[in-house]
C-alpha cells in the first residue's frame, strides 16, 4: 500500500458551476470554498500531512478585473474568519507564489496567518497564490547564481517555494480540463495524476475517498520495474 503524504490539487470549475447554478462565476468561486473546507477535514482525517492548493495562478491575471477583485477579498475574509479555527486544528498555512504583485491587505493577513500557524503541525496547507512553475524554477536558479552553488537536483529542489514539503504523491485536477497550467511540473515529475469530471463545487468526501484507494493500490515504478 503507497502511504499518502501530499495531495495537490488544481481545483477547477468553479467558473462554470456559478454560471450553471447563479448565472455569476463568482458565486462558483464562494461555494468552491465549502469543498475546501471538506477537503481539509478529509486530510486531517487520512492523517495526510500536506496539502498544495492551487488558488490563483500567474496567469489568472488576465481575467476580468472584477473576478480578480472578487477572489483576492473572498481569500482575505476566508483567512480572516476561519484563521483562528485553522489554528485549533493545529494546521500550517504556507503561501506559495509571487506575494508582492497582491493588494498589501491581502499580504498582510497572509503574513498574519503565517505566523499565527507557524508551530503547528498535524496538516500543512500550502497555498499556491499567483503561482507559476516557471517563475519559481527561474527564482530557483537566480538564488543558487548568488549563492555560487552547483546547478544541480538537490540544490534546486532547496531553492524552490516547495522547500520544505515532499514531491507530491497525488495530483487532483478537477473541471474535466486535461493539462497542468503551470502548476509544480519540476515537483510533479514522478505523481500519480488524477483528472475528475466534476467541477472543484461538486467534488466531494466520496470522489476523494475513491481516489485515496485507487492510489494505494497503485504500483509506482519511478523508471524500475
Ligand atoms: C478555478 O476555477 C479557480 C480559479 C482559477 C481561481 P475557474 O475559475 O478556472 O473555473 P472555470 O474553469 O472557468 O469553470
Ligand atoms: C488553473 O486553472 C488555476 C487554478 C485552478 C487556480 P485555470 O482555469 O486558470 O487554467 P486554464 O487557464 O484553463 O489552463
Ligand atoms: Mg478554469
Amino acid at each position: 500500500m503507497n502511504p499518502v503524504k501530499h495531495v495537490a490539487i488544481i481545483m477547477d470549475g468553479n467558473g462554470r458551476w456559478g454560471i450553471k447554478h447563479k448565472q455569476s462565476r463568482n458565486a462558483g468561486h464562494r461555494a468552491g470554498l465549502n469543498t475546501v473546507d471538506l477537503i481539509i477535514n478529509q486530510c486531517i482525517h487520512h492523517k495526510i500531512q500536506f496539502l498544495t492548493l492551487y488558488t490563483f495562478s500567474s496567469e489568472n491575471w488576465k481575467r476580468p478585473q472584477n473576478e480578480i477583485i472578487f477572489l483576492f477579498k473572498l481569500l482575505e475574509n476566508f483567512l480572516k474568519n476561519k484563521i483562528n479555527n485553522i489554528a485549533k486544528k493545529d494546521i500550517k498555512l504556507k503561501f506559495i507564489g509571487d506575494l508582492n504583485k497582491l493588494p498589501t491587505k491581502l499580504q498582510k493577513i497572509i503574513k498574519l496567518s503565517e505566523k499565527k500557524t507557524i508551530k503547528k503541525k498535524s496538516l500543512n496547507v500550502n497555498i499556491a497564490l499567483n503561482y507559476g512553475s516557471k517563475t519559481e524554477l527561474i527564482s530557483a536558479i537566480k538564488k543558487i547564481k548568488q549563492k555560487k552553488i552547483k546547478i544541480n537536483e538537490k540544490n534546486i529542489n532547496n531553492n524552490l517555494y516547495s522547500r520544505n514539503f515532499p514531491d507530491p504523491d497525488i495530483l487532483i485536477r478537477t473541471g474535466d480540463t486535461h493539462r497542468l497550467s503551470n502548476f509544480l511540473l519540476w515537483q510533479l515529475s514522478y505523481t500519480e495524476i488524477f483528472f475528475k469530471k466534476k467541477l472543484w463545487p461538486d467534488f466531494n468526501v466520496n470522489d476523494f475517498s475513491k481516489i485515496l484507494n485507487k492510489f494505494k493500490n497503485l504500483k509506482r515504478n519511478f523508471g524500475s520495474i
